[in-house]
């Protein structure tokens, strides 16, 4: 007698993977905190509201001394992109050297990469997809590292340590999420052409849609760092002000919108179809639309004359 599988335990494309249960339990837990901060607004604990709030929204309000411990720079975020240029940047020269000359992924690599789901991966397919996600991934941190070093102008705030720990485990991860997907066997040797040959429309629609959030994205930030610094460049203050221009016009968050749009895009260029990738996105989604949500109201409540057509997160909706 056939036993009945769970379509998400099989082999097929809805295959649950360790790495993806890992993803699903992230985004459930940034829904559950969303849900929880929306139904239950004045429900919190202090070591609650550490892990979830950080920068402007952690607020200047009273706090156990204790807490005080756990809190690290904001500005150290640089060293999220530092970690990932470097070890995305690794994983993507492995990717270059298994796909055009054949050389196996370290043993160590394929071990790792055994372990977290990619072992069952059949079929060649996803080749070229993954290796266009994983450059533009590397892209990301190599902008956001640009950012954070020359461009955007921190003040004193902080983030809990977990947060820093999770934001270096999170760059780590990513990158493997995205090898996963390709067969570590070595076998599948392309030469330019050949890899090329796999190209479709949604690898150029996902391009475009990735070079159009991150250009959005890039703007906000400037804009961000513009109302600390005068018409010369020189940083004066490290003051909260409300911002105007680019998708500031739509919503508080434009940035962390920026950012799902690009995982999105990185979903489009997997062809749409890959479920691992979409609980990354679902992760992104909960995620940021949290902290959407908290810098909405941090610019409602702090300031009288605020937008009132501004949405939170996603344009005209939400
Ligand atoms: N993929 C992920 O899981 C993930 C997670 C977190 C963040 N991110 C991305 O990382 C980027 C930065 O995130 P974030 O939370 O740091 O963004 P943010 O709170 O908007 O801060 C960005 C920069 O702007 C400054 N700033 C913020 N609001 C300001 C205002 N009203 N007036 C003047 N300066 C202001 C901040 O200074 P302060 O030092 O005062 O805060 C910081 O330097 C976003 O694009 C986000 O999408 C991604």
């Amino acid at each position: 007698m056939a036993l009945a599988v769970a379509p998400w335990a099989g082999a097929g494309p809805l295959r649950l993977t360790p790495l993806g249960a890992l993803w699903l339990i992230l985004a459930s837990a940034f829904l559950l905190a969303l849900l929880l901060h929306t139904a239950a607004p004045g429900l919190s604990h202090p070591v609650l509201h550490d892990l979830i709030r950080y920068g402007k929204t952690r607020g200047a309000g009273r706090r156990p001394a204790f807490l005080e411990v756990f809190d690290v720079p904001k500005r150290w975020f640089c060293h999220f992109y530092i970690i990932s240029v470097v070890w995305n940047g690794f994983l993507l020269l492995c990717l270059i050297q298994a796909l055009f000359l054949g050389t196996p992924f370290p043993v160590w690599l394929q071990e790792l990469l055994r372990k977290i789901g990619a072992s069952q991966v059949q079929g060649n397919e996803l080749a070229l997809s993954a290796f266009l996600v994983l450059v533009f991934m590397w892209l990301h941190s190599i902008r956001r590292l640009i950012e954070c070093l020359f461009i955007s102008v921190f003040s004193k705030s902080v983030i809990h340590l977990l947060h820093y720990c999770f934001g270096i485990c999170y760059y780590i991860i990513i990158g493997l999420t995205v090898l996963s997907q390709v067969p570590i066997d070595g076998k599948n040797v392309y030469v330019g052409k050949s890899l090329l040959m796999q190209a479709r429309w949604f690898h150029i629609l996902g391009m475009l849609m990735y070079i159009w959030s991150s250009i959005h994205q890039h703007r906000c930030h400037v804009i961000l760092a513009n109302m600390r610094k005068d018409d010369s460049g020189k940083v004066i203050h490290s003051n909260y002000r409300v911002p105007f221009g680019d998708w500031f016009e739509y919503v508080s968050g434009p940035n962390y919108f920026a950012e799902l749009m690009i995982y999105v895009s990185l979903a489009v260029t997997f062809g749409f179809y890959n479920f691992t990738w979409w609980l990354v996105v679902s992760y992104v989604l909960f995620s940021q639309a949290l902290s959407a949500v908290l810098s909405h109201k941090f610019y409602l409540s702090k300031f009288d004359s605020y937008p009132k057509h501004r949405k939170a997160y996603v344009p005209f909706l939400f």
